[in-house]
């Protein structure tokens, strides 16, 4: 059967991956994609892929994107921004995208929810298993909504006939996700006390930017991966549930730094930690520091159950989806 899809946020790091991989998809026959800004998928080459502008502030945008759809598929975010800012958009715009798919009677609904669902907590797993509840993060926001949303998710789906998929990726990268590297770059210039010095010496040959290495290494899901496992739960392969994503292996900050043509510097956990405290104080400067935070403790996944059930089999592994990035980040002028 040919399914039709309609998608909140296809135009974000993950969305437009995905638009490419429906496109292709032999058991899809149309896509409905909305979202804020202007958008042409014919430039992009895309048949089966159609666009309309809103807001999922905007009920009524809602229900005529999901009118006929098999399948609603929720991107829709605003990842950075302040905790007030954000809420309005993660928490009732999300709200409103749940309450229009079920009273459309979508037969499935994929939420991509993140590796922050669970928090930052030391008393955590490591690997976390999808066994492992998601508590959030109180002192960072996005974990914090998150982690709210999807009991919010599973209160306005019980009682109803929808199948309920949860993606939770780690930080997603690639050549068209460079949000990381754009990250790691504002909150080193964000976190530097002397900029201009900084800036000066940076003019300088053979100085280069430090990044400061605790040894916490992160996982990196490549988006292209992230879409292959969004396109098995929108065709409903395995059973409904929450499934963790993250490519093999994991990078260091040390890598991140020789990636980008940066250093690092070895430092304590504990100055992270100082670092991280004084991140969630300042956070009112900028959310991006807030998000400092969130890499003083480690949280690694377990992504077998994706593999297992729904038939995953990511093609990129962590070290080769950051070299992807910093290629294209180079190339884009974000390291200039
Ligand atoms: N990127 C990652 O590393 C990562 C990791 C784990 C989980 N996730 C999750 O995956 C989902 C997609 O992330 P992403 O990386 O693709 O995000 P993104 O690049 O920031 O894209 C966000 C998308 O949402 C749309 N959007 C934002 N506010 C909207 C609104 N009020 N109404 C309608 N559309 C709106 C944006 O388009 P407009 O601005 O034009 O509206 C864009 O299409 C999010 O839930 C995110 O939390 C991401």
């Amino acid at each position: 059967m040919s399914l039709t899809v309609a998608v909140t946020g296809p135009t974000g790091e993950i969305g437009l991956p995905l638009m490419d991989v429906l496109e292709r998809d032999e058991a899809v026959g149309s896509v409905l994609g909305m979202a804020r800004r202007p958008f042409e998928p014919a430039l992009e080459g895309w048949e089966k892929i159609s666009y309309r502008r809103g807001d999922i502030l905007d009920r009524g945008s809602l229900a005529a994107l999901f009118d006929g759809a098999d399948v609603a598929v929720h991107l829709a975010f605003a990842i950075f921004g302040a905790r007030e800012q954000t809420r309005r958009v993660n928490l009732e715009g999300s709200r409103n995208v749940f309450e229009a798919a079920v009273a459309a009677g979508v037969k499935r609904l994929v939420y991509a929810s993140s590796v922050a669902a669970y928090g930052f907590h030391p008393d955590n797993p490591q690997p976390l298993t999808e066994e492992v509840p998601p508590r959030g993060s109180v002192g960072f926001y996005y974990s914090a909504q998150k982690a709210e949303l999807e009991a919010t998710l599973s209160e306005i789906v019980s009682g109803s006939e929808v199948d309920v998929y949860v993606v939770r990726p780690c930080v997603v990268a690639g050549p068209r996700a460079t949000m990381l590297i754009e990250q790691v770059v504002k909150s080193a210039r964000l976190g530097d006390p002397l900029p201009a010095l900084r800036r000066g010496l940076g003019r300088l040959p053979l100085v280069r930017p430090v990044l400061p290495n605790a040894g916490i290494p992160i996982q990196l899901v490549h988006h292209d991966d992230v879409a292959r496992a969004l396109a098995a739960a929108i065709a409903g392969d395995g059973p409904p549930g929450a499934y963790n994503l993250a490519g093999e292996g994991l990078v260091g900050v040390d890598e991140i730094a020789a990636a980008i043509g940066w250093r690092s510097v070895r430092v304590p956990s504990p100055a992270v930690g100082l670092g991280a405290g004084l991140a969630r104080r300042l956070s009112f400067v900028s959310p991006q520091l807030e998000w400092a935070a969130a890499f003083a403790t480690p949280v690694l996944m377990d992504a077998g159950k994706a593999r297992r059930e729904l038939g995953w089999d990511p093609h990129f592994d962590a070290a080769e989806t950051l070299i992807q990035t910093a290629i294209s980040a180079r190339e884009a002028g974000l390291l200039d």
